[in-house]
């Protein structure tokens, strides 16, 4: 499987903690910055990830920013994406399960390492459901197509 992970200043130590994450699960993840508590913009990050994911050159993406929301509303501007903001073990299996969320969104000021390494590893491991879920997501894609080029 392969990622792309990227942050704001807001969530750099945190980005790094999850980076040494999929490490330990061996998964090959790309590393789009940035690079530390210097003030960037979080679109040209999220956009980054969401360009790899959109264009299927990777399988999903990791974006964290202070909330998670600022990356969540630019990639969810990319065709295929769904990107979503997870808080809670809940919401970290929801997003795969029912939502086959292909972007996790974290907040690098509202998770501390050890939770965010619980959410990201619960919406790596669940799988989608499928079913009645997959009539919702082909809603969604006739939106993209609809309104993305
Ligand atoms: C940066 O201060 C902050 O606005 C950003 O990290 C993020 O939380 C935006 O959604």
């Amino acid at each position: 499987m392969k990622i792309a992970l990227a942050t704001d200043h807001g969530g750099f130590p945190l980005k790094e903690t999850i980076k040494k994450l999929l490490l330990e699960l061996h998964v090959d993840t790309t590393d789009y910055g940035s690079e530390g508590a210097e003030s960037v913009d979080y679109p040209d990050y999220a956009i980054a990830v969401a360009e790899q994911v959109s264009e299927g050159k990777v399988d999903a993406g990791v974006l964290v920013c202070g909330t998670g929301i600022g990356m969540a509303i630019v990639a969810n501007k990319f065709k295929g994406i769904r990107a979503a903001v997870v808080n809670d073990p809940y919401t970290a299996r929801m997003a795969k399960e029912h939502n086959n969320a292909n972007i996790v969104c974290l907040g690098g000021r509202v998770n501390d390492p050890e939770k965010a390494r619980e959410l990201v590893k619960i919406w790596l491991t669940t799988r989608y459901e499928g079913g009645r879920h997959d009539r919702r997501l082909q809603k969604i894609s006739e939106i993209d197509k609809k309104n993305l080029k």
